[in-house]
C-alpha cells in the first residue's frame, strides 16, 4: 500500500518532511514499470486498447482547513475584498523598510535623471520604472513580442463537434467525461489564481519595466485562458456552479489550489515590501511556487489528458483551445524561470542551502499533489494512458523544473512516456535565456506544431 502524504507533511519545513519525500523517492524507484503506451497515431481515430491498470489508492484529502472554510472564516472579518485568495499575512514586517518601487517626483532633481542599464535590477530597483529603455533584459522584451505575436481568442475555435459529442449518449465514456469536467474545473479557477497573483503581487514587486511589460501581457493571456474555459463550459452546456466550485469541492483539485494560495498570502498584503533578505526570499518562494509548480507542474496532467483526447479525435475543439493555452503557458514558465535565475544571479545571498532545499521540497510536493490528481482523475486506464504513466511523466517534468533553476534532478533515469507531448511543447518551446535563445516562435497567432 503506497504511503499517503498528509497536508501536515507538506506544511512543515523540517527534516522530517525531507525524510518523507526521500521515502517517496525510494518507493517511487521501486514502483513497477508502467505498461507501454498504446498506439498514438495522431488524429487518425485509432482506438487504442486501454492498458490494464492496478486500482490506485483513493485520493485522500490533506487534513488542512479547506478553502471554503478559510473563506467562511474570513467572511466574519470586515475584509475589504471578499476573495478566497488573500489574507493578512503574519510575515509582513513593518521594519521591511525600502519601498518596492521608487516614488516618482518630477520636482526632485534626482528623479529627473536618465536611467542607465546599470541602474536596472529585477528586484529592489531604485531607478525610474517609467523608462522602458534602455533594456537590460532583452529576453523579457523578446518574450513580450513573442507573446503578442501568438495572440488568439477562444471564439476563433469551432466547438460544434465537441457539442455534439458531449451531448450524445454514448459519445464519451464516463471516465472520459470525468476528465473533461475535472480539467475545466481545475483550470477555470487556476488561471484566475495565477492572474490575481501576477496583478496583485508579482507586478508590484518586480522592479523592471521590460519584465513588467511581459507580466502585463501574461496577465491578459491568463484572462484569455479563463475566457477559453468559460467558453468551453458554456458551449457544452455544463453546470457552471459545479465546474467553477470544483476547487472548493473536489479534494484533488482543492489540494492543488490550496497549495498555490498558500504562497500568495504574504505577497498580497499591500504593505508587503521587498528589501530585506527574509522578504526577498518570500518573493522568490512565490515565484517558484507559481512558475515552477502551478504553471510548471499542476497544468501537466490535465493538459496531457485533454490533448490525448484530441489525438483520438474526441473533443477536438476543447483540445485545440488547450493547445493554444499550452503554447502560452510554456512561455510563461520560461519567463518565470528566467526571472528566478536572474534574481539568483543578482542576489546570490538569497540562494543559500536552505533556500535551495526549500525550492526542491516545493517542487517535489507539487509533483506529489499532481500525481494524486492523476490517480483521482484516472482510476483506470483511459485514452491510452494511466495514473502510473502519468506519475512517471510528472517526475520527468519535475526533474526538468529542478534542473532549470539549477538544482539536481531528483528522479534519475526517469523517461518521458509521452514523447508526443514533448514534440508539442517541452523540448521545442521550453528554451529559456539561461539555456539557449528561443528562435522558433512564429509571427502569426495560428498553431503550427507539426
Ligand atoms: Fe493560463
Ligand atoms: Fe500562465
Amino acid at each position: 500500500m503506497p504511503m499517503q502524504l498528509s497536508w501536515d507533511d507538506y506544511d512543515t519545513d523540517t527534516e522530517e518532511t525531507a525524510g518523507v519525500i526521500a521515502d517517496l523517492a525510494v518507493r517511487d524507484g521501486a514502483a513497477p514499470d508502467a505498461p507501454a503506451e498504446p498506439v498514438n497515431t495522431g488524429l487518425d481515430m485509432a482506438l487504442a486498447v486501454e492498458p490494464a491498470v492496478p486500482e490506485p489508492p483513493p485520493f485522500v484529502a490533506p487534513p488542512r482547513p479547506s478553502v471554503a472554510a478559510e473563506a467562511s472564516a474570513r467572511a466574519e472579518a470586515p475584509a475589504p475584498v471578499p476573495e478566497v485568495v488573500f489574507e493578512a499575512p503574519a510575515e509582513a514586517s513593518p521594519e521591511a523598510a525600502p519601498a518596492t518601487a521608487p516614488e516618482l517626483d518630477l520636482e526632485d532633481e534626482a528623479s529627473r535623471e536618465r536611467v542607465t542599464v546599470d541602474q536596472k535590477a529585477m528586484i529592489n530597483c531604485r531607478a525610474d520604472l517609467n523608462q522602458l529603455v534602455p533594456f537590460k533584459y532583452d529576453w523579457a522584451w523578446q518574450k513580450y513580442l513573442d507573446g503578442c505575436a501568438n495572440h488568439w481568442m477562444p471564439q476563433e475555435i469551432n466547438m460544434t463537434a465537441d457539442i455534439m459529442l458531449w451531448k450524445s449518449e454514448d459519445g464519451l465514456t464516463p471516465d472520459e467525461r470525468k476528465i473533461v469536467k475535472r480539467s475545466l474545473g481545475f483550470f477555470s479557477t487556476a488561471d484566475s489564481l495565477v492572474a490575481n497573483n501576477l496583478a496583485l503581487a508579482i507586478y508590484r514587486l518586480i522592479t523592471n519595466p521590460e519584465c513588467r511589460q511581459y507580466i502585463l501581457r501574461q496577465a491578459f493571456e491568463e484572462a484569455i485562458h479563463t475566457h477559453a474555459y468559460q467558453y468551453c463550459i458554456e458551449s457544452l452546456g455544463m453546470d457552471e456552479g459545479e465546474i467553477f466550485n470544483m476547487y472548493r469541492e473536489v479534494e484533488s483539485v482543492e489540494a492543488k489550489a490550496a497549495w498555490a494560495l498558500r504562497y500568495t498570502r504574504a505577497l498580497a498584503d499591500p504593505t508587503f515590501r521587498t528589501g530585506t533578505p527574509e522578504n526577498d526570499r518570500t518573493l522568490l518562494e512565490n515565484l517558484i511556487a507559481y512558475y515552477c509548480v502551478l504553471e510548471g507542474i499542476f497544468f501537466y496532467c490535465g493538459f496531457t489528458q485533454i490533448l490525448s483526447m484530441g489525438r483520438r479525435n474526441k473533443m477536438t475543439g476543447t483540445s485545440e483551445q488547450f493547445q493554444y493555452i499550452l503554447r502560452d503557458e510554456s512561455m510563461h514558465v520560461n519567463f518565470g524561470i528566467d526571472v528566478i535565475n536572474q534574481i539568483k544571479l543578482e542576489n546570490p545571498h538569497l540562494w543559500d542551502e536552505e533556500m535551495q532545499g526549500h525550492a526542491e521540497r516545493m517542487i517535489l510536493e507539487g509533483t506529489e499533489l499532481e500525481i494524486r490528481y492523476a490517480q483521482d482523475t484516472m482510476p483506470r486506464g483511459v485514452l491510452g494512458m494511466n495514473a502510473n504513466m502519468m506519475a512517471e511523466y510528472l517526475r520527468f517534468i519535475a526533474n526538468r523544473r529542478l534542473a532549470q533553476i539549477g538544482l539536481t534532478e531528483h528522479f534519475p533515469g526517469v523517461k518521458n512516456p509521452f514523447p508526443w507531448m514533448s514534440e508539442i511543447m517541452d523540448l521545442k518551446k521550453e528554451k529559456n535565456f539561461f539555456e539557449t535563445r528561443v528562435t522558433e516562435y512564429q509571427t502569426g497567432g495560428a498553431l503550427s506544431w507539426d
